[in-house]
């Protein structure tokens, strides 16, 4: 049987006339953040709210606030057709896929800027990339209203960062993050794995399992991390990554740890690997 095609809002107007009629139905709302280029990662995201809420969301916008100027913005991928299948086959009640004119009308002039979780990490090597991710997802929440919002743990940093603004306004949603959703071998999915050649693909997933043997030698040897932390910037040079930051963090504040132990650490990293970034984290826990 071909799947209901999903319903499209391209208006701020249309999307709230769509949840509107949800709520006066007493009907519980799940908003999917993304930037299209839909992969098993955000499908997952959009399974976890179907399991909690009765109508789903799924927004697909390219934000440009939080691209820097040499960031790949207009070379990031919009198979719009491809996804619009995607959320049919998934069942999605409404896709909201704006304008740029429709999210930043003309003298938009409003940011959103959150300390402590966006200080250090992708934030001291994106500059303003965590004030674009807080300023869109606040409009978002804003506008869909949801009950509950989805975010992967893939971008670990940028889910704290939501959940710390989200309390910070007073913003009454709940913000759910879903773990990562990997390859057979590894590599967490990403829209920006299409940039990867067929040599990259394949040294890509050491990141994975580097992160892996040093959460785990990081669990063996306890504290001090520093070594642990050496030798696995050493390996992933050596396996041609370029490393911008490889870190241990507490898991709920994500201050950072290199020298201490805690219950519930993340270790965090982003490298280049040719001229694709990659993100990845693990959770460093005693079994
Ligand atoms: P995007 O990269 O499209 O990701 C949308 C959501 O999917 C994010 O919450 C991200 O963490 C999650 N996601 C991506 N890959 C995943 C994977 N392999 N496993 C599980 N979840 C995964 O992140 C953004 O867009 C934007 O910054 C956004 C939040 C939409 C704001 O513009």
């Amino acid at each position: 049987m071909k799947a209901e095609a999903v319903t499209i809002a391209r208006s701020l107007a249309a999307l709230r006339r769509e949840v509107a009629a949800w709520r006066e139905a007493g009907e519980r709302v799940g908003l999917v953040p993304t930037m299209g280029a839909l992969h098993r990662g955000h499908l997952a995201l959009v399974a976890a709210a179907q399991a909690q809420c009765r109508r789903v969301v799924v927004s697909i916008f390219v934000n440009p606030k939080q691209f820097g100027p040499r960031e790949d913005f207009s070379a990031y991928p919009r198979p719009e057709a491809d996804d619009l299948a995607r959320l049919s086959a998934a069942g999605v009640d409404l896709a909201f896929i704006p304008a740029v004119e429709e999210m930043y009308p003309q003298s938009f002039a409003t940011a959103i800027s959150v300390g402590g979780p966006s200080e250090g990490l992708c934030g001291a090597h994106r500059p303003g990339h965590f004030d674009g991710v807080a300023t869109v997802v606040a409009k978002l929440l804003i506008q869909a209203a949801p009950d509950a919002a989805f975010f992967g743990e893939k971008d670990f940093q940028q889910l704290m960062v939501v959940r710390r603004m989200a309390r910070d306004l007073d913003l009454p949603v709940e913000i759910v993050g879903v773990p990562t959703v990997r390859e057979a071998d590894g590599l967490a999915l990403s829209s920006r794995n299409v940039y990867l050649s067929a040599e990259e693909r394949r040294i890509a997933p050491n990141l994975h399992r580097v992160l892996q043997e040093s959460a785990a030698a990081v669990i063996a040897r306890g504290a001090p991390a520093g070594a642990v932390l050496r030798d696995g910037l050493a390996e992933l040079t050596q396996l041609g990554f370029t490393v911008e930051y490889l870190e241990l963090r507490d898991a709920a504040t994500l201050a950072p740890l290199s020298e201490l132990w805690a219950p519930s650490a993340r270790l965090l990293a982003a490298v280049h690997l040719g001229r694709t970034r990659l993100i990845d984290n693990v959770p460093v826990a005693r079994m």
